[in-house]
């Protein structure tokens, strides 16, 4: 992956390159503290160690058993969005589906639309006690058994060593595949948790990681080395001068989902403390026609980041009489949507507006694992320079078991807060 910073500098947040070279000896600490969280592989910092110790066999062997129309991932957050984004992205005659919202009207019709005896489950969670997951999965086994279908023969548990979800697969004697020590949910697509529906559509394991790896081994203590980094180092210091919002733009359709996994990782990794960048989602060229207008002239409180692959399938546009349109006619859509992605670039640099170009050569598995990879790092080292603990999300926990003891699934004080009885932070 390429990473363009050039339009981050000198713009109406007044980023210029000496602050950018200071702030580059404090890379170099970060990365020190990341490369020593990697060696001992703590909890978080593990993740980036990923290409080099995800083991894709059992992941494939899972897999070989199935021969499915349809490969459903029932999980949610960080158990479903990697698996999204890789198999939203790539073509597979394998359908992809997720069940993550328990929406009770998208739920029942999303069900009803398999066939579920031409489909393979892969129910995750890390914790294993998730309630929207477990929920859902509950409905889904339940359909299979109403049609007849043997939910046990069709069924991958993806999970950590306890929980819900470890005791249904050792009672059932489920196939299991284990979440890896140490890897939060939201860095977890380059593991077992995001790699079993991409290996069920066909995709290409050793290349993601290959990917991956080549983006891993480009951290180094300068940001000017790794475009992850660089993205980082520059997203936090124009977070510091007042880019509260981060524009995550693609310019590509396979990759509208890689914007949703980009912004969970942004906003629970970096939120805390009063702290963080909120991230918005857009998508070129469609965006150019609504946000746009915000990103040039509303408040100079963003960085838009622009990513696209250098190559595409392309569409020619056929030749038009129609007066006026004649320079459409022997271009291709490609082009066109070259054009945009450039005017837009341009327009923002003209009106100061602070853009971050990334580039990765093709939406194919490799490209995808310099991506992941490279924004994964981006987060880290924003983390580690702003001081926030980049692997925890107890606003997100504080939720879940709100949610739980309502139910009556265990006693909370988050429950009890929610009723009215007490104030907790
Ligand atoms: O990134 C995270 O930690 C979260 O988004 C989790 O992935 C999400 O809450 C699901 O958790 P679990 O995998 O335990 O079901």
């Amino acid at each position: 992956m390429k990473a363009d910073i050039g339009n981050a500098l000198d713009g109406a947040l007044g980023l210029d390159r000496a602050a950018l070279d200071d702030l580059d000896e404090r890379v170099a600490d970060a990365h020190e503290r990341i490369a020593g969280g990697r060696r001992e592989s703590e909890h978080g910092y593990a993740a980036l160690s990923l290409p080099e110790t995800c083991d894709p066999e059992p992941i494939r062997r899972a897999a070989a058993g199935f021969d499915p129309e349809t490969v459903l991932t029932v999980g949610i957050g960080g158990s479903a969005l990697g698996a999204a984004t890789v198999t939203d992205a790539l073509d597979s005659p394998v359908d992809a589906r997720y069940l993550d919202n328990v929406d009770p009207a998208w739920v029942r019709d999303l069900v009803a639309d398999l066939d579920l005896s031409e489909t393979v489950v892969n129910v995750v969670s890390r914790s294993g006690t998730t309630a929207e997951t477990l929920a859902n999965f509950l409905v889904v086994r339940e359909a299979m058994e109403s049609a007849g279908v043997d939910w046990t023969e069709r069924t991958v548990v993806t999970t950590g060593p306890e929980g819900n979800l470890r005791s249904m697969a050792e009672t059932h004697d489920l196939p299991a595949l284990d979440v890896p020590d140490g890897v939060p949910g939201r860095f977890s697509a380059l593991s077992t948790v995001g790699l079993f529906a991409a290996a069920v559509a066909g995709h290409d394991l050793d290349e993601l990681l290959a990917g991956a790896a080549s983006e891993a081994g480009k951290l180094s203590g300068s940001l000017y080395d790794s475009p992850g980094y660089a993205y980082g180092a520059v997203s936090y210091a124009l977070g510091e001068r007042g880019a509260a919002v981060n524009a995550m733009m693609p310019y590509a359709e396979s990759l509208e989902r890689f914007a949703e996994w980009y912004a969970q990782l942004w906003a629970e990794s970096l939120g805390k403390d009063g702290r963080g960048q909120t991230p918005a989602r857009a998508l070129g060229a469609t965006d150019q026609h609504s946000q746009l207008q915000l990103y040039r002239a509303g408040p100079a409180d963003k960085l838009v980041t622009l990513v696209r692959p250098l190559e595409s399938p392309d569409t020619g546009i056929p030749e038009t009489d129609l007066s006026g349109l004649e320079y459409l006619g022997g271009s291709t859509l490609g082009d066109l949507l070259d054009a945009e992605f450039r005017a837009t670039e341009a327009s923002l640099a003209a009106a100061g507006r602070e853009n971050v170009r990334l580039e990765i050569d093709r939406v194919d598995e490799r490209g995808l694992g310099e991506l992941l990879y490279a924004m994964e790092a981006a987060c880290v080292v924003y983390g580690e320079l702003a001081d926030v603990s980049t692997f925890t999300q107890p606003a997100v926990e504080w939720g879940k078991k709100a949610a739980r003891g309502l139910l009556g699934g265990g006693e909370f004080e988050e429950a009890e807060a929610v009723r009215g009885k007490r104030r907790l932070e």
